[in-house]
C-alpha cells in the first residue's frame, strides 16, 4: 500500500532552542513512521525578512544540522533546500496569476503586519510590506502542491495557509482538469509549550531559551539562570505549578520525574539540586544528538552534500508534475 505523503517546511531564521526541539522538531520527525515525507528549508520564504546573505547561510546551516542531529534519515525522507528547486518558483508565478488579491489580503501574516504598523502610527503601512511578504501564501502553496503532499503538519498559526493552498489547487483544478492533488492541514496537537528561563513561553523574541548544541558549560550556565523564588523551610509546592518541573517532565524518564515531584509536594526542595538534574538529564536525553551536531558543524560540506542530494529527489519528484501543469495551462 502506498504511504500518504507529508511535507514540512522549516524557516531558517535563527538556532532551533529547546523549545522548538520538543515542540516541534521532534513531533514532525515522528510522522515519518506513518508518512513518505518531505522536509524542507524554506530559505526563500526567509529571504522576505533576512536581508543579509552570510546570515541566511548560516541559519541555513544550523537548522539542517539541527535536524540530522536530531534523527532525520536523508535515506527516507526527502531533506532538501526549497531554492535548489527552482520548480517551485514557476508553480507559484502560475499560482499568483490565479489567486485573487482579495484572498492575500486577508492572509494572517499580512494582515498583522499592517494592523501592527497602524497601530504604530503609519500612514502608509503598505510600503513597508515586500511582494515576497504580501505573496507569501501563494509560494507556500507551491512548495506543498508541488510534491503533491497529501498532509501537512502545522500548528494553528499556519492552518489558514495550508486553507489558501487548497483554495489554489482546486481553483486550478476547476480551471485545467483534475492535476493537482489538494493538502490537508494536519494539526498538531497542542503540545505543551516549554516554558522559558523567566517562566513565560521559551521564544527567541523574549531572549529566553535554553541553546543545546553549546558547551556543556554553556548549556550549564544557561539553566542556572532559571528563575526561581525563595522557599521557606518546609514549604510545599504542587508541581504542575512550578516552571522548571515542566522541563524536567519533558526531558527526564518517568523514575526521576516522578522523584522531582514527590519532593516537591513533601517540602524537600532545592532549587539548585533541581537544575544539576536538569542539566544532567539533558546531557543525557541529548548526548548522542548534541555528539552528532558538533560533528556536522566541523563537516559542513557533508551537510552540503546531503542537501543537494536531496535536492536531485526533490526535483525528481517536482518535474513530472510541472510538466503537467506547463502543459495545462499553455505554456511550453
Ligand atoms: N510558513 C512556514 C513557517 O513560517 C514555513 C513554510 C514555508 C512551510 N513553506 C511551507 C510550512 C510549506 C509548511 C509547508 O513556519
Amino acid at each position: 500500500m502506498t504511504r500518504k505523503r507529508s511535507l514540512t517546511g522549516i524557516k531558517p531564521t535563527g538556532t532551533p532552542h529547546l523549545g522548538n526541539i520538543i515542540g516541534a522538531i521532534k513531533p514532525a520527525l515522528e510522522l515519518s513512521q506513518t508518512f513518505d515525507t518531505n522536509y524542507f528549508i524554506a530559505d526563500a520564504h526567509a529571504l522576505t525578512t533576512v536581508t543579509d546573505p552570510d546570515e541566511l547561510r548560516q541559519h541555513t546551516f544550523e537548522v539542517a544540522a539541527t535536524w540530522l542531529a536530531l534523527g532525520l534519515d536523508p535515506e527516507t525522507s526527502v531533506f532538501y533546500r526549497q531554492s535548489d528547486i527552482t520548480e517551485d518558483f514557476e508553480l507559484a508565478w502560475i499560482f499568483n496569476c490565479l489567486t485573487p488579491k482579495g484572498l492575500m489580503n486577508r492572509a494572517h501574516a499580512y494582515k498583522g503586519f499592517v494592523d501592527a504598523a497602524k497601530e504604530a502610527g503609519s500612514k502608509e503601512p503598505d510600503a513597508q510590506v515586500n511582494m515576497g511578504l504580501f505573496s507569501y501564501p501563494v509560494l507556500m502553496a507551491a512548495d506543498i502542491i508541488l510534491y503533491s503532499a497529501d498532509v501537512v503538519p502545522v500548528g494553528q498559526d499556519q492552518k489558514q495557509h495550508v486553507e489558501i493552498a487548497r483554495d489554489i489547487a482546486v481553483k486550478f483544478n476547476n480551471l485545467y482538469g483534475d492535476i493537482l492533488t489538494v493538502p490537508e492541514p494536519l494539526i498538531e496537537k497542542e503540545v505543551a509549550t516549554l516554558p522559558g528561563l523567566d517562566h513565560r513561553k521559551m521564544s527567541k523574541s523574549y531572549n529566553n531559551t535554553i541553546s543545546l548544541f553549546v558547551s556543556d558549560d554553556e548549556l550549564h550556565k544557561q539553566i542556572k539562570k532559571f528563575t526561581t523564588d525563595s522557599v521557606e523551610p518546609g514549604e510545599t509546592r504542587d508541581p504542575k505549578d512550578v516552571p522548571i518541573f515542566k522541563l524536567i517532565e519533558a526531558i527526564a524518564n518517568e523514575e526521576v520525574t516522578g522523584q522531582v515531584a514527590n519532593n516537591l509536594r513533601e517540602g524537600n526542595i532545592r532549587w539548585g539540586d533541581i537544575k544539576e538534574l536538569l542539566f544532567e538529564q539533558i546531557k543525557e536525553t541529548f548526548g548522542p544528538a548534541r555528539e552528532k551536531y558538533v560533528e556536522l558543524q566541523n563537516d559542513r560540506s557533508y551537510v552540503d552534500e546531503v542537501l543537494v542530494q536531496g535536492a536531485l529527489r526533490a526535483q525528481n519528484q517536482a518535474k513530472p508534475l510541472m510538466e503537467q501543469v506547463r502543459k495545462a495551462v499553455g505554456l511550453r
